[in-house]
Formats: C-alpha cells, sequence, structure tokens
C-alpha cells in the first residue's frame, strides 16, 4: 500500500469484478434495448475505470470522452464550461456517462443537460463510486459500483492535487496529507 494511504477501500481485484457484474447489466439492458451505447468518459478521473469497465461489455458500443469544469464562482448553478468537447455527434444516440465518482452530482446534472440539448435519445450514468450523503441536487447514477461514506478517496483515477490517479486500488489518503 502506498505510505500516505490510510487505508485501501477496494481493491484491484475488487473493482474488475464490480466491472464485470457491471459490464454484464450494462449489456442486458442496452442489448433489450436494441441499442449500442455511446460512453462517454468525463476527464480525467474515469479513465482507469472506462478501461475496465469496456473489456466486459457484450456489446457494439464505442466511446469517446469529454472534459468539463464548472465556472469559478458559479458552481452552485451547476454550470459548466466544456474544455474538451466531443468528436462525433450524439444526436438520437444511446449515451451512457462514464464517471468515477458523483458526490454533488452537479457534474452528472449539467452533462446530462448538455446531452438532451444536444439531441440524444437518453443518458444515463454509470459511476464507480456514489457518495450520496454529498448530494446537492436531485441526480441518480443508473449503475453504481459502490456506494461510499463520505471519506476522501483517492486512487483508480481519483487524485489530491493530480497526485495518486495511478494507484491501481481505491484508498483514502492519510488525514494528514490533506490538512
Ligand atoms: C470529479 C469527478 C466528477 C466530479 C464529481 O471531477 O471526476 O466528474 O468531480 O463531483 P460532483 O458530483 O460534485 O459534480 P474533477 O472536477 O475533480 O476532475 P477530474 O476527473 O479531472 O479529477
Amino acid at each position: 500500500m502506498n505510505k500516505d494511504m490510510k487505508k485501501i477501500l477496494f481493491s484491484e481485484d475488487q473493482i474488475r469484478s464490480r466491472c464485470i457484474e457491471l459490464g454484464r447489466q450494462i449489456s442486458d439492458d442496452y442489448t433489450a434495448m436494441g441499442s449500442s451505447p455511446l460512453l462517454v468518459g468525463l476527464l480525467r478521473g474515469s479513465v482507469p475505470f472506462m478501461a475496465e469497465l469496456i473489456k466486459h461489455l457484450d456489446l457494439d458500443a464505442q466511446y469517446d470522452f469529454m472534459d468539463v469544469t464548472s465556472y469559478a464562482g458559479t458552481k452552485s448553478t451547476g454550470d459548466i464550461k466544456i474544455i474538451k468537447d466531443l468528436d462525433t455527434s450524439i444526436e438520437g444516440k444511446d449515451i451512457l456517462l462514464v464517471e468515477d465518482i458523483v458526490d454533488t452530482g452537479r457534474t452528472i446534472k449539467a452533462v446530462k443537460e448538455l446531452m438532451h440539448n444536444k439531441g440524444a435519445r437518453s443518458v444515463k450514468v454509470v459511476t464507480l463510486l456514489d457518495k450520496p450523503e454529498r448530494r446537492e441536487v436531485e441526480e441518480v447514477a443508473e449503475y453504481v459500483g459502490f456506494e461510499i461514506a463520505n471519506e476522501f478517496v483517492v486512487g483508480f483515477g481519483m487524485d489530491f492535487d493530480q497526485r495518486y490517479r495511478c494507484l491501481p486500488y481505491v484508498g483514502v489518503l492519510k488525514d494528514e496529507m490533506y490538512q
């Protein structure tokens, strides 16, 4: 375990096993709909989760990435600025947003609205982690890897000051690392 970590919450094996289950569930649901979704990963945190999840999809799926950020000072409105947009049109497509974590819910709310405005047929969310205690808007992810308490987590894509994203597991940092 990395020396800055207080504990490991989800090991590499646990994450892979959960991705296999999520992959099956997502494949069954979209197959039942007769649909091939476009997976949209939100940079940068979603990259390791996206990479693991797509291995377990039995679908003719495609993927792309977006990078968004909240407008400084207007976080409460949920407005987002697009840093990197999608390279393909989403008109009429079934979109599956891929997130590492849903916290206040503001990011997925804003991105979902944006995608509906751009003509997506449906927009669903798959997230590795969900922190329902922190929710500020009424948003739910259709597919959740693990629900967690309000702890500061890093690893498997998640950072503190851009560090720890490359760890192969999700862990909780020692308090002294961010206080
Ligand atoms: C994190 C995470 C989600 C968002 C969740 O992204 O990846 O996109 O915050 O928070 P919310 O539910 O309160 O909106 P961040 O802006 O830290 O960027 P990153 O993915 O590059 O780490």
